[in-house]
């Protein structure tokens, strides 16, 4: 089988020999920036009937952190104040722009003002609580972004197990600026479930938020989209842990957890310890697995988040050890045969290298690059051990789905240089008749990334993990077509399908079921690709919840 298959440097070929990219949907999807009013499901001012365990302001504006040697880096951070409840519970990543981290146990309240203070009037904002269960209000829906000198008040009680969930902006358009610039933060919610576990606390209870990032030569983050990173996605030169470029962690002879998060916009990662350890998994998005699983790598999405068990009390101490993402084809569809000169089925080599986003150094979508260095420096007692099992999850059953038969499509597709949902790019206030979901159903949802036959670019399609706004679902099963199997043999053992997930990846060719409860809460939500330049370019659609 020989496709024709449009590569970042052929499609920069035929941009170069016209104009026909020029003036299309990707400049109409900039336009729908910053809308600057709030839209019908604003709340923007604090509830006086509302008790919150836990408020705290939240305040977006710019700041300047020593990243490299020589010049320092601009940075927007999202600065914490705590107005009620234990300030303990705002926490800064040690060392770090990211964050803060916010805990909250299940069934606090919380109240959350956001405060716009961003340098620039055209950055209007709004936060996400990513996989949190909150009411349409509480959401951020990007209708409902606020300018520059403006404030959003979010009042929400935690509903969700415990877990780790974030927190980014998410005004339609320039989410990709404002995450790069480094806006985004961890929410961990606590619960009796997770005490009972007797998991690592403290010092040995560690965020490991996994971005990339380019600089330019004054040591400032480089994101300026052109036609075709808006289209495949911003890739950066080197990887970032917790903010930090080249982060070691200095660690004792214990166990420690870790949560990950792909906090990048667009880059997939393959992840693997170096020394060929599987990895013990004990978490995914929405909270504890049952028990824990062992995997040789884990795929980690942009938005995803796993749980891992380090168990560092056997090594000596001098040890290193490297979180790795390993090389991965097919995220960008296939290679070509002859695109690269013989490189077919390294699907990777297509992406990067030919200056997107000034970024001709960064690694191709499934390179092998180094995440995280942990050195063992210190020897100390443990008496922790690995449960063997934790709580029961409540499962979904496919029978009481109301729709069993007939699963609600998310078809991705890419039409007329745009990728799509069901057909249709981003429309802000308007939800299509087969977009509403009755409220207190379960229903079976059917993401399908088709290939886009007769498409110039990228006609087998990429690599898309799917987020739904408004809680978590649970996936129940995956195919894929025959003549993309090559790409996703390589990945599909690193799914962590086991539990609570409101983020998936979707490969080229692959369908993925699941079902999700759309319980306490009517309004509008969204659903959307978290590759963020294609969520900002229109691959998110709305969906309402109905009584
Ligand atoms: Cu983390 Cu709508 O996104
Ligand atoms: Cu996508």
């Amino acid at each position: 089988m020989r496709q024709r298959m449009i590569t970042r440097r052929a499609l920069l070929r035929v941009a170069g020999a016209g104009s026909l990219l020029l003036g299309g949907s990707l400049v109409g999807a900039c336009a729908a920036t910053a809308r600057p009013t709030a839209g019908a499901t604003a709340q923007p001012v604090a509830n006086p009937a509302f008790s919150p365990d836990l408020a705290i302001t939240l305040r977006a504006a710019p700041s300047e952190v020593q990243l490299l040697p020589g010049a320092k880096t601009t940075v927007w951070t999202y600065q914490a104040q705590v107005n009620t409840g234990d300030p303990a519970l705002v926490q800064a990543i040690p060392g770090s722009y990211l964050g803060p981290i916010i805990r909250a146990r299940t069934g606090q309240k919380v109240r959350v003002t956001f405060e716009n203070n961003l340098p620039d009037p055209s950055q209007a904002s709004i936060i996400h609580w990513h996989g949190l269960h909150t009411p349409a209000a509480a959401d951020g829906h990007t209708s409902a972004v606020v300018r520059p000198g403006e404030r959003y008040v979010y009042e929400f009680t935690v509903t969700d197990r415990a877990g780790t969930y974030w927190f980014h902006p998410h005004p339609h358009g320039t989410i990709g600026k404002q995450v790069i610039m480094g806006l985004a933060g961890l929410f961990l919610v606590s619960d009796a479930e997770e005490e009972a576990a007797g998991l690592p606390t403290g010092a040995y209870d560690l965020p490991v938020v996994i971005q990339d990032r380019s600089f330019d030569d004054q040591n400032q983050f480089v994101y300026e989209p052109d036609m075709m990173s808006q289209m495949m996605g911003f890739l950066g030169e080197r990887i970032l842990v917790n903010g930090t470029p080249d982060l070691t962690l200095d660690l004792a002879t214990r166990t420690y957890r870790l949560r990950l998060l792909n906090g990048s916009n667009s880059r997939i990662y393959k992840l693997a310890w170096d020394t060929g350890t599987p990895l013990t998994v004990i978490g995914s998005d929405g909270g504890l697995l049952e028990a824990p699983i062992t995997r040789p790598f884990v795929m980690l999405a942009p938005g995803e988040r796993i749980e891992l068990w380090a168990d560092l009390r056997d090594l000596p101490v001098g040890t290193r050890l490297t979180l790795v993402s390993q090389a991965f084809a097919g995220g960008e569809g296939v290679e070509a045969e002859g695109e690269t000169g013989g490189m077919g089925g390294m699907g990777g080599m297509q992406h990067g290298g030919m200056g997107g986003m000034g970024n001709g150094n960064a690694p191709a979508l499934g390179a092998a690059i180094d995440i995280l260095r942990i050195r063992v420096a210190r020897q100390e007692p443990e008496t922790l051990t690995l449960p063997s099992t934790f709580a029961p999850l409540q499962r979904h059953r496919l029978e009481d789905a109301v729709n069993r038969d007939t699963p609600r499509p998310v078809a991705l597709s890419l039409r007329g240089m745009e990728w799509r949902i069901n057909g249709k790019t981003f429309e802000m206030d308007v939800v299509a008749p087969e977009e509403i979901v009755k409220l207190n159903t379960l229903e079976l949802w059917e993401i399908i990334n088709e290939t886009n036959p007769g498409e110039m670019m990228d006609p087998m399609g990429m690599a898309h993990p799917i987020h739904i706004h408004g809680g978590q679902f649970q996936v129940i099963g995956r195919e894929v077509l025959p003549e993309l199997r090559a790409g996703w043999e390589g990945v599909k053992d690193g799914y962590v399908d086991e539990g609570w997930k409101d983020t998936v990846l979707v490969m080229p060719g692959e369908r993925v079921k699941l079902l999700m409860a759309f319980r306490d809460y009517p309004g509008t939500y969204v659903y959307h690709c978290h590759n963020i330049e294609h969520e900002d370019a229109g691959m998110m659609r709305n969906y309402r919840v109905e009584a």
